[in-house]
């Protein structure tokens, strides 16, 4: 990590200061770019690609030197870690550097947050659930099948045990605009677009989960440092095949396009599981940002890509 000159305080005093981890994926991208409308300090994490907004900071989870200056060299109000290794097959093969980057990195940066008396919030995954039953609540105990979610569920009880003043929040099949992460929705559209089949599962369950209002929600939770797990979260709980069917009927795409298929048919390498929706209410109860529906998080999800200058 290349040395920082941070912003003298005294002349925003009201100001905070923000390290986002993960600033440059699917999630990350929106929480900058939302964030840097708050006129609040914004230090933007990154690994490989730059990010697109905030003040970028070479950081690599693996990196224990980073992992530990990071935090002392921004001083920030607020850590927001993003971070991880997502692709859960990969996780399933090297699980060693899955372990290193979603637990063990999520660990230090919670000691020094700690240190630092920073609030910590830690997004995590439905993941951490078996998924054989649904909506699941905060309460609920997580036991996952695969060694991402176990590698994130680690990462939270790292974040429990070693920051301070903490949020661990968890969320369900982001979606939303990306210039390289192509989501769910989006590779419906562009396949049914182009006339082709595809293969979509009906029994897989999740609670879909539109990428700007999950943004607007980890930002009020971190700007309000409530404390607590919390299941940030699509309002819905839909299988793949009908949400994909839904996509078909909003922009009058052929639906005979899609192909029913069940996840016994297909060789992941990890285990998926089945029913991973989340129970939203506790989130829709607390927060100004309430979860939205599929409806409304795929309205407006097609809206913005027709709007979308290319
Ligand atoms: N996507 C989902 O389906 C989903 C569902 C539930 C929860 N979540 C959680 O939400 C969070 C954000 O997910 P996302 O979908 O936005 O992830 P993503 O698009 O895969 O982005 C991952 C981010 O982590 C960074 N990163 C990866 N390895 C790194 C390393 N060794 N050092 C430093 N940075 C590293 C990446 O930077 P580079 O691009 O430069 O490598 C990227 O900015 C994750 O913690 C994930 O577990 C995701």
């Amino acid at each position: 990590m290349k040395r920082l000159c941070t912003l003298n305080r005294g002349l925003y005093p009201n100001t905070m200061k923000f390290l986002v981890t993960g600033s440059t994926g699917l999630i990350g991208t929106q929480i900058i770019k939302d964030l840097t409308k708050t006129g609040n300090e914004i230090y933007a994490g990154y690994h490989e690609s730059k990010p697109l907004g905030g003040i970028p900071v070479q950081l690599e989870l693996t990196n224990n030197e980073d992992m530990l200056n990071i935090v002392k060299e921004i001083q920030p109000d607020v850590i927001l870690h993003l971070a991880a290794m997502t692709n859960v097959d990969r996780c399933e093969k090297e699980k060693k550097l899955a372990s290193q980057i979603n637990t063990i990195a999520t660990k230090m940066l919670s000691e020094q947050s700690s240190n630092n008396n920073s609030f910590f919030v830690y997004v995590s995954t439905d993941y951490v659930f078996d998924g054989e039953h649904g909506l699941k609540s905060e309460s609920d105990a997580p036991n996952p099948v695969n060694h991402y979610g176990y590698s994130k569920y680690q990462g939270e009880l790292a974040v429990q045990n070693k920051a301070s003043r903490w949020c661990i929040v968890r969320t369900s099949t982001p979606f939303g605009i990306h210039d390289i992460k192509k989501s769910f929705p989006y590779f419906v559209i562009e396949n049914l677009k182009e006339r082709k089949e595809i293969n979509i599962l009906t029994d897989q369950y999740t609670s879909p989960t539109y990428v700007p209002n999950l943004s607007r929600m980890v930002i009020e939770v971190s700007t309000r440092q409530i404390q607590g797990i919390f299941h940030l979260a699509g309002a819905s709980r839909i299988s793949r095949y009908d949400l994909a069917l839904l996509v078909s009927e909003k922009l009058h795409l052929d639906k005979n396009l899609l192909k029913q298929t069940c996840i016994n048919d297909i060789k992941w390498i990890a285990k998926r599981p089945r029913d991973s929706s989340l129970d939203v209410s506790k989130s829709a109860k607390i927060l100004k940002e309430k979860p939205l529906s599929i409806e409304a998080g795929l309205d407006y999800f097609i809206d913005e890509i027709r709007y979308k200058p290319n």
